[in-house]
């Protein structure tokens, strides 16, 4: 079989497709004004079809004042002027097609911004009325209703409530540019119906779910006090009735949408992304839903072989008992970069986002990360998480091995997690910054001018022009394993294999594919077989600590090992 070409297209492409996360405004700009646009994404197509994945996902390119990095979405149905316009959008969806790569695009559904045509016309019409109705606007507490409905606090810092000039209160559990909408009015819900049958009948493949769990909340009066507040990395309970999160009757939503996906030939595919208990995230994945949740728990473990091993058994499980297949995330546009996580002190976490947040708080230097530690497990972990059934989304930039930025000067900072916290939160801008395609020259191939986040010296060895030239670099390792994957791949099924244990996971899948990654601090034994690919240097029938190998039966002259 030709591993360059993607399989054909069917209505269960989704189920093992690697996914690749493309940031518009940080992926390449192709007018010089310093942020990522559509056109710059068209010409790095080539790019990405040598990569080898099977569908981008376009975080959001909508008109935004980006007080939320643009998921703070103005118009759902039309393309930011600095970014392109649907003609360009077109181009973009014709291209990627043309290689057989599937266009995933984000949908905002739990708030829009304060500049969208309904909360301007929300904010002009009286309390009461039917435009106010399409969000949650109430009076205040206490005297002159001068305090906020209830104790609700954003995610970002801060009341989820503010005031408007007539004296109520609007919802918005982000930023105060993100009001919520009220999913229990049949106008919002008709509206998104209708964005998901325009980006559909445009030819988009799917949608990626944006804060999926919170669209329903319980608005009865008295408003409901929370139960606890919720630390980052905590999940609402898995009761189905707390007041925001992850309540039981957001699926009713889900439902309906399922059925303008099936409108479609091959039907769409929705991914949820819903930060909720482990064992609520199959409703949301169910067939008969949005199809897909992300599972972040590969992206929540510390580098270890139990806790990676615990968390490969419950989601294989549950995505059985439920019909989908599982997702597989290491980073994304919301946590620092898998690298960087790997590179702090077993202490610290090694791998934990909540440790990582704090550490990015000292710029990155308390603790002292371990850069080349970090880079051999993430590709270690990314040559593990490959070879599980299922589907693997990748972030842009992490076929180039990027760490975080973890010292961008704080007035260049653009996240409302920082800005909104009085910098008790260093923010999310760390993994947004540019990437770099070129050694050197302007903005490091970007584009012609200055990104819009300061690229640091060091994105030049890790450009992508770099790396071309050198066989045993990241990208390399990232394309040879798609072009295997590709080959490989065969039933969503996986049986572990005897020598697993307290630091070693090994397991295999149908065809004889095995994968054995050595989570010790030592060299262990390579089981028999063909390696043929390894995620560091194989030596002398060993694999050495932090390293992964994939292995095939032994067949000779059949395949070249390729090492890193
Ligand atoms: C999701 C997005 C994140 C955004 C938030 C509010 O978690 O991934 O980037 O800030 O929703 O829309």
């Amino acid at each position: 079989m030709d591993s360059s070409q993607p399989p054909a297209a069917s209505a269960d492409w989704w189920r093992q497709a690697v996914v690749y996360q493309v940031y518009p405004r940080s992926f390449a700009d192709s007018d010089g004004d310093g942020v990522g646009d559509l056109r710059g994404i068209t010409s790095r197509i080539g790019y990405l079809a040598a990569l080898g994945i099977d569908a981008v996902w376009l975080s959001p390119f909508y008109p935004s004042a980006l007080a939320d990095g643009g998921y703070d979405v103005d118009d759902y149905r039309d393309v930011d002027p600095r970014l392109g316009t649907l003609a360009d959008f077109d181009e973009l969806t014709a291209g990627l097609h043309e290689y057989g790569i599937k266009v995933i695009v984000d949908i905002v559904p739990n708030h829009t911004s304060d500049r969208h045509a309904w909360f301007r016309e929300a904010l002009a019409a009286p309390k009461g009325s039917r435009a106010r109705d399409r969000y949650i606007f109430r009076d205040g507490r206490g005297p002159g209703g001068a305090e906020p409905p209830a104790d609700w606090p954003s995610a970002f810092g801060g009341p989820a409530w503010s005031r408007v000039p007539d004296g109520q209160w609007y919802l918005h559990l982000f930023t105060a540019q993100q009001p919520d909408l009220n999913w229990a009015n049949g106008e919002v819900r008709d509206d998104f119906l209708a964005t998901l049958r325009f980006w559909s009948d445009r030819g988009v493949d799917g949608f990626r779910v944006d804060v999926a769990h919170g669209l329903t909340k319980n608005l009865a009066e008295p408003l409901e006090p929370l139960p606890a507040k919720l630390n980052p990395g905590d999940w609402p309970p898995p009761t189905g009735t707390h007041p925001l999160w992850d309540r039981d009757e957001v699926h009713d939503i889900y439902a309906q949408w399922r059925q303008v996906f099936d409108e479609y030939d091959p039907p769409r595919v929705g991914v949820a992304e819903a930060w909720v208990h482990p064992s609520r995230r199959p409703r949301y994945a169910s067939p008969s839903g949005l199809g897909q949740a992300f599972n972040f728990d590969l992206l929540e473990a510390n580098w270890r072989a139990g806790e990676f091993l615990q968390v490969i058994i419950d989601n294989l499980a549950d995505a059985q008992r439920y019909g989908a297949s599982t997702t597989w995330v290491l980073s994304n546009h919301d946590v620092v970069r898998h690298a960087s996580r790997y590179a702090l002190p077993a202490a610290d976490g090694s791998g934990s986002r909540v440790n990582a947040k704090a550490w990015l708080l000292s710029n990155g230097t308390s603790p002292e990360p371990d850069r080349g530690l970090g880079l051999r497990r993430a590709r270690a972990a990314t040559l593990l998480m490959l070879a599980l059934p299922g589907s693997a989304y990748l972030y842009q930039g992490e076929e180039l091995g990027l760490h975080e930025v973890a010292d961008l000067p704080a007035d260049r900072l653009q996240d409302p997690a920082y800005l909104r916290s009085d910098g008790a939160d260093k923010g999310r801008d760390g993994c947004r910054v540019p990437l770099p395609w070129t050694g050197g020259g302007p903005a490091f191939g970007f584009g012609t001018g200055p990104a819009h986040l300061p690229q640091p010296d060091w994105f030049g060895p890790l450009s992508v022009e770099t790396q071309e030239r050198d066989p045993a670099s990241t990208l390399a390792l990232y394309r040879h394993a798609l072009s295997w994957r590709r080959r490989l791949q065969g039933a969503e099924t996986l049986e572990w294999m005897p020598g697993t244990n307290g630091q070693v996971l090994h397991f295999r899948r149908p065809g004889g594919w095995r994968s054995v990654t050595n989570f010790g601090s030592s060299a262990v034994p390579l089981p028999d077989g063909t390696v043929v690919l390894a995620s560091g240097p194989v030596e002398d029938g060993l694999l050495p600590a932090d390293t992964t190998a994939w292995i095939i039966p032994p067949s000779p002259g059949a395949a070249t090992r390729e090492d890193f």
